[in-house]
């Protein structure tokens, strides 16, 4: 969809961007503007500040970096299209008319109207005779009537062409059904279903609409389960099993399973505000997802190896974001699901009442590798432990547990306290150096910043980004300069990838969007675009600037001599910011 620039300014007129944040972030006003904590890192002191005058944001901590739009669509984890739906429905303002619509959104709604059909055309499958194997199949796992049909459960014939031929004649083409994932062509070029002779689980978002399937064999065969792939509407690295069924809970509460079995057991047990991944090992955006919608996160993985690693990953993942986390121990069975079954919903609370928090589980773990029976393992364990609890930020906690551990190590509590100050002492000696680090470099000229190389010079960074703003505010200065530049004298890789970008869209319009990009980059990404679009947009550049910021750029590529001020020691550092200095780089 391309809205229109008056859309767009009205979108942002009415939605001030202190009410949007506010039940993000506690802000407070610093003169002009305003501070707080900032809602996508963490921190002690605020670093993210908000700037009422252009309504703006920008984190001087992690480079978070917008508009109204771009924090919705961050924090809410939404499409570009859905942040813009969630502020003009927040404003009380219409959609522009469907007549607008480019092809991208006419696809997303058409891909969105098959994958409901797909799913009708399943879930009818399982209730006549062909499916009735795979309604067997759902009994057996003792799953209740009522529970397959509040998940919309369903089932692909062992045919080639069963939902191919009932969306054909329903006006769906092969290609496109190709392109939403639900028919594959054969090198040949003939088409098929993508999902046979198996049991369907339909994956629906927040808005309640069917993006994607998952699909079991009924018997050990391989796969076990067949995901739909990434298209228009469905992206893995940012879905949730159940989650428009968990969110609603009265407690902000989640529990995180690893199967689709698992959520639907759970569920039909009344644990409804369990949801699962799917498919993937956990994400950053799954788990800031998540925290939006859960105070209080229970890791409820699969009782193998497997599961105990993929849990010890995911409290690393869910240290990153504001969520309580708590571990549970399934015993009883291999999963969730199993222990329902073998043992009923009582086991289960059980569980869930003895899980252990994030501190506790570390613990465990590192006392699990260890033999507590010889001296060599109780002091592996201790020092394992002090490495754990140096990171805890509360004197009390850290006590607490330092008790807990010279209990079962048999050491007094002191000398492990001892060993805890001695490590915390050389992690801040480090904080502290790379905090000096980076001021140095800051005054000195340079940067750093994950979308450069380190030791990149601002005019350098400077150069490109402008470059590029230009270039999207006016196509017809790419046309001038294209032969010119080309994509390698970009430092950064994204900015690389911004300027093939450009090329692309500067023959199909004449005012290039941010959100054009939109499917081609990723949040952080895009936060760097339309940061770069805000800061720079506006300007009004001439022709020869441009051809300015092109030679910036490209004498910067033969003078830097390739050096990677990363790498080098103390003293060659130290050098190289004198040259930095001296304008050598
Ligand atoms: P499990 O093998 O633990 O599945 O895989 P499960 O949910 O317990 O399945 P049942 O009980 O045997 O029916 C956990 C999750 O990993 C993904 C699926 O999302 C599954 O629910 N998975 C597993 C796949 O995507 N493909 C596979 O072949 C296997
Ligand atoms: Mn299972």
């Amino acid at each position: 969809m391309r809205f229109s620039d008056a859309f767009l300014q009205q979108l942002r007129d009415k939605n001030d961007i202190e009410s949007v944040l506010a039940p993000y972030v506690n802000l407070r006003r610093a003169g002009r503007n305003l501070v707080g904590l900032c809602p996508f890192h963490g921190e002690k002191t605020p670093s993210f500040t908000v700037y009422p005058e252009d309504q703006t944001y920008h984190c001087y901590g992690c480079g978070e970096h917008g508009n109204v739009i771009t924090f919705v669509r961050k924090i809410q984890n939404l499409s570009y299209y859905d942040a813009v739906k969630y502020l003009a429905d927040r404003a009380g303002l219409r959609m522009p008319d469907d007549t607008f619509d480019d092809g991208m959104d006419r696809l997303r709604k058409r891909c969105l109207a098959a994958n409901r059909e797909a799913a009708r055309f399943y879930y009818s499958c399982l209730l006549n005779e062909e499916g009735k194997q795979g309604l067997d199949y759902l009994l057996s796992r003792g799953l209740k009537p009522e529970t397959i049909r509040h998940f919309g459960l369903g089932f692909a014939p062992n045919r080639w062409d069963s939902l191919k031929r009932f969306l054909n004649a329903k006006g769906y083409r092969d290609d496109e059904l190709e392109q939403f994932n639900l028919l594959r062509k054969s090198p040949k070029g003939h088409y098929y279903d993508a999902f046979r002779n198996r049991v369907m689980f339909p994956i629906i978002n927040l808005s309640g609409d069917v993006i994607a399937f998952g699909g079991r064999v009924m018997d050990d065969s391989k796969p076990k389960y067949l995901n739909s792939s990434d298209t228009i509407v469905y992206k893995k690295r940012r879905g949730i099993f159940a989650l428009n069924f968990a969110k609603n809970g009265p407690e902000k509460k989640l529990i995180l399973c690893e199967g689709y079995m698992d959520v639907i057991s759970m569920h039909q047990y009344g644990f409804t505000n369990t949801v699962a991944g799917l498919g993937t090992a956990l994400t950053d955006e799954q788990a800031n997802l998540l925290s939006r919608y859960a105070d209080e996160i229970y890791i409820c993985y699969d009782s193998d190896e497997a599961g105990r690693k993929a849990a010890d990953r995911a409290v690393g993942i869910f240290s990153k974001v504001n969520v309580k986390i708590k571990v549970l121990h399934i015993a009883g069975g291999k999963d969730p699901d199993e222990v329902l079954k073998n043992h009923g919903p009582e086991r289960m609370r059980m569980i869930l009442n003895d899980a252990l928090n994030d501190t506790e589980f570390k613990l465990s773990e590192a006392k699990n590798a260890q033999d507590l029976s010889t001296n060599n393992g109780r002091l592996n364990y201790a020092n394992a432990a002090a490495e754990i609890l140096a990171s805890l930020p509360n004197p009390v906690e850290r006590e607490l547990y330092t008790n807990v551990v010279a209990g079962e190590v048999g050491l007094p509590p002191d000398s492990i306290a001892a060993q805890i100050t001695k490590i915390r002492r050389a992690r801040q000696k480090k904080e502290e150096r790379s905090r000096f680090d980076t001021v140095a470099r800051n005054t000195l000229g340079v940067v750093k910043n994950e979308f450069y190389p380190v030791g990149t010079p601002r005019v350098v960074i400077a150069a490109e980004e402008q470059l590029l703003a230009s270039l999207m505010r006016n196509p017809d200065f790419y046309r001038a300069v294209k032969s010119e530049v080309a994509a390698e004298d970009f430092v950064s890789p994204v900015n690389r990838r911004i300027f093939a970008a450009i090329a692309d869209a500067a023959d199909k319009t004449d005012r290039i969007d941010p959100y054009f990009f939109e499917e081609l980059f990723s949040p952080e990404e895009m936060s760097h675009v339309s940061g770069l679009t805000e800061r720079f947009g506006t300007l009004g550049n001439t022709l020869q600037e441009c051809r300015d910021y092109i030679n910036t750029m490209k004498k910067h590529t033969i003078e830097s001599g390739q050096t990677e001020i990363g790498k080098l020691d103390n003293a060659a550092f130290l050098q190289a910011l004198q040259n930095i200095k001296n304008n050598k780089l």
